[in-house]
């Protein structure tokens, strides 16, 4: 491994294990009643997942000079909202999954009305923690990172998208209108993880902007990598069921256009993310390598 590849693996840990201790602290704790909708909240959220969006949150934080304190409490915001919108893709009415980060799904674990509800109170929390915490320096910056995650998560952003995913089931999609699909189910929430992280700092306009086409760009490539790994990849490497898109008949990049180039696509959006960096330099170089993460990654 190259010095630049293990310095960024350390930093990823880093980040990693700070959220899982941050997420395990602002959760409900277990035993407090009600317990069992506490205990399924904190078993969608806690031991499991990439972490990507709270990875991007800090990467953009720190490259706006934002502290760690504020960071976790944004970046576990957003995470908050991705494990309920993942609680929910699973049910039964949605994608009917039993298998998720290498466990059973909550509703499996906990009974759908459960699963339901811990979704529905995990995003309740990520806003009370936005309400709470003090993450900008001046209270009109505040109200637009609340304002900007409960866009992304709702009807015309991850909610939105997750209606036309729905919808599209059994049916082919056009390319212009899968990529409608992916950037409001996937790509909104990653948006809101890099503009929240960056909220958390202070950044002039130019490199605000810049950090959201990389985001774009990013966000969209992630679910393309999604499909392709849905496709390619093994249950045991995914800890979600491999294989489930084409058996369900889901329109993706890679019954759109095959794996081959879904793939360069992939690649073409990893090479927009990366010039979007070029003006912010060095201070960039988490984003970037985030992005290399994002793209290659083999679950
Ligand atoms: C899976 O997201 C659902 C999508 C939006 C594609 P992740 O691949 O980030 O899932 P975890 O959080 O690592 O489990
Ligand atoms: C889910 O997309 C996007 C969400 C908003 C959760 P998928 O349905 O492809 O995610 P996985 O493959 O189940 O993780
Ligand atoms: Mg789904
Ligand atoms: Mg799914
Ligand atoms: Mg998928």
């Amino acid at each position: 491994m190259k010095a630049t590849e293990s310095d960024f693996h350390a930093w990823m840990g880093g980040v990693q294990t700070r959220m899982e201790s941050t997420l395990a602290r602002l959760l409900p704790q277990p035993q407090v009643a009600p317990a069992r909708l506490h205990q399924a909240m904190r078993y969608a959220v806690l031991e499991g997942g990439k972490r990507v969006r709270p990875l991007l949150a800090f990467a953009a934080g720190e490259l706006a000079g934002a502290a760690a304190e504020r960071l976790e409490i944004a970046a576990a915001a957003v995470e908050l909202v991705h494990a309920y919108s993942l609680a929910h893709d699973d049910l039964p009415c949605m994608d009917d999954d039993v298998l998720r980060r290498g466990k059973p799904t909550v509703h499996v674990q906990y009974g759908e009305a459960t699963a339901l509800l811990a979704g529905d109170a995990l995003q309740s929390l990520a806003f009370q923690l936005l309400a709470e915490h003090r993450l900008a320096d001046d209270a009109r910056a505040q109200l637009e990172m609340v304002r900007a995650l409960a866009a992304a998560a709702g009807s015309r952003g991850m909610a939105g998208g997750q209606q036309i995913d729905l919808e599209a089931t059994g049916t082919a999609l056009s390319v212009p209108a899968l990529e409608f699909m992916h950037i409001h189910k996937t790509g909104a929430l990653i948006r809101a993880a890099v503009a929240l992280g960056a909220a958390c700092g202070s950044l002039p306009d130019g490199e605000r902007q810049a950090l959201d086409r990389y985001a774009k760009a990013v966000g969209l490539a992630f679910q393309v990598v999604d499909d392709i790994l849905d496709a390619e990849a093994s249950t045991a490497t995914l800890g979600k069921t491999a294989g489930k898109d084409s058996r369900q008949g889901k329109p993706t990049y890679v019954s759109a256009m095959g794996i081959a180039r879904a793939r360069e696509l992939a690649e073409t959006l990893r090479a927009q993310a990366q010039s979007a960096l070029q003006g912010c330099g060095s201070r960039a170089r988490r984003l970037a390598a985030l992005a290399d993460f994002i793209v290659l990654r083999k679950f």
